[in-house]
């Protein structure tokens, strides 16, 4: 199980079945805002549906140490604001995972993903037990996701390069901006 982390305006656990009705209430809110940045037909599911998939991926991810799934709550409504991965955790030498992020249509704009991921990295690299004690994080974001890759920007996240139709996301073969960091280069969200 995850931990909860506690950021300024944030709270990130994992989520759990009476998250239920703000998981849908932000999907179904933010259902256009995501369309164009998330795998291909993706939206067009029921949240309800993605709800419970996301709570079955995220405890298989538990027990196998595959992943890990937050959800971002504002600690002064408790309404759900965003989702946080850190996804396809390799061990051994390569000791690396890419992240993810999405925050509701009602939340944008204030800093919050920023902040969020800020926690998620620290997660990340921080030693065993209280972190993941990983190498490496990466994260690949469209060019035209221009929020996104200002996100990845202040986050401190390093280009690699440029990964030609790598994804299938809102209905296309998508070019992606291959951002990454080494724990060498993560002074802490506290500097950031
Ligand atoms: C991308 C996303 C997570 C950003 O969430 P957020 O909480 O608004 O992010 P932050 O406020 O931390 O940072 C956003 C930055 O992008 C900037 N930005 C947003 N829209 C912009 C635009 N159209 N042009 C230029 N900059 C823009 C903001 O000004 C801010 O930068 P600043 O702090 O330097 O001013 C959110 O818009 C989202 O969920 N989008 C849909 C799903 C998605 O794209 N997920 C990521 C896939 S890689």
């Amino acid at each position: 199980m995850p931990p909860v982390i506690v950021t300024a305006r944030l709270e990130l656990r994992a989520l759990r079945q009476a998250d239920r009705d703000e998981f849908v209430r932000m999907h179904t809110v933010s259902r256009e805002h995501f369309a164009l940045w998330t795998p291909t037909g993706m939206m067009e599911r029921a949240p309800e549906e993605l709800f419970e998939e996301n709570l079955q991926r995220a405890a298989e991810e538990a027990q196998s140490g595959a992943g890990v799934r937050l959800g971002g709550f504002l600690r002064e409504s408790g309404r759900l604001a965003g989702l946080f991965t850190l996804g396809q955790i390799f061990r051994g030498p390569f000791c690396s995972c890419y992240a993810g992020w999405r925050v509701s249509v009602d939340c944008v704009g204030q800093g919050l993903c920023t902040e969020g991921m800020r926690a998620v990295l620290d997660l990340a690299f921080a030693p065993a037990p209280g972190g993941l004690g990983l190498h490496r994080v990466q994260a690949n974001v469209i060019p035209e996701n221009v929020a996104s890759v200002r996100v990845a920007e202040k986050l401190g996240l390093r280009r690699e390069g440029l990964a030609l139709r790598y994804l299938h996301i809102g209905g296309a073969w998508r070019d992606h901006v291959m951002f990454a960091m080494t724990v060498e280069e993560w002074g802490g969200s506290a500097e950031r």
